[in-house]
């Protein structure tokens, strides 16, 4: 397993460089149109690398963060109300969240479809789902797949299309943009 709780430090001052331009404008495009105060919820959020891109296009928002990884949590900026939990028991009433993002987190939960059960109970009809990861079908993708797995992580990595599928039949209607080994979603729940 990736020791995660050991890797805030890591990640608080070297998370961003995954981030490319191309994806942090999908995110300020998949933010454009809120309002003040609508809330959003970042899973798997490590140390609020995400949140952080998301605060610079909305800073108005009320951003919240699950990790299982106090180790990470404890380097959040101070306007992340922070949580420990995990993707597949959120610990947050129905309808809570306007917004979810997922950061390249989405292939270290064990249960991915008990996750987007989660996430469509806990996000409001017609809240929306960013997701941010590797793509499984190019070539980096399988590798860093092979490497996470001899790691021991559950590397659930998916092909664009076939998460688009998938979310489909949480209720999501779903866009994908590809960005050669990476992808993003930008996705909402049908009414
Ligand atoms: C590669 S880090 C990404 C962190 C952050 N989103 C970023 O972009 O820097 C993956 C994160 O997923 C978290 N994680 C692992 N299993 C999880 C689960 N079941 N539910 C939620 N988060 C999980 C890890 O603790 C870790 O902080």
């Amino acid at each position: 397993m990736i020791p995660f709780n050991n890797l805030g430090f890591v990640f608080k001052h070297f998370g961003s460089i995954i981030y490319s331009k191309p994806i942090l404008e999908d995110l300020c495009l998949f933010l454009h149109g809120f309002t003040d105060k609508e809330s959003v919820l970042d899973i798997g959020a490590g140390t609020g690398v995400m949140s952080e891109f998301a605060y610079r296009c909305n800073d108005k928002l009320k951003f919240t963060a699950l990790d299982p990884a106090e180790g990470m949590l404890k380097y959040a900026p101070a306007y992340l109300e922070v949580h420990v939990g995990v993707a597949e028991a959120l610990p947050f009433e129905e309808s809570s969240f306007d917004a979810v993002f997922m950061g390249e987190s989405l292939h270290h939960f064990n249960n991915p479809n008990m996750a987007f059960k989660e996430v469509s109970r806990v996000l409001k009809k017609g809240g929306k789902l960013f997701i941010y990861d590797f793509d499984s079908g190019t070539f980096l993708g399988k590798s860093i797949c092979f490497m996470e797995k001899l790691l021991g992580e559950p590397a659930n990595f998916y092909k664009p299309n076939i998460l688009k599928e998938l979310l489909e039949e949480y209720g999501f209607v779903v866009k994908v943009n590809h960005y050669k080994w990476r992808y993003t979603i930008s996705a909402y729940l049908q009414e």
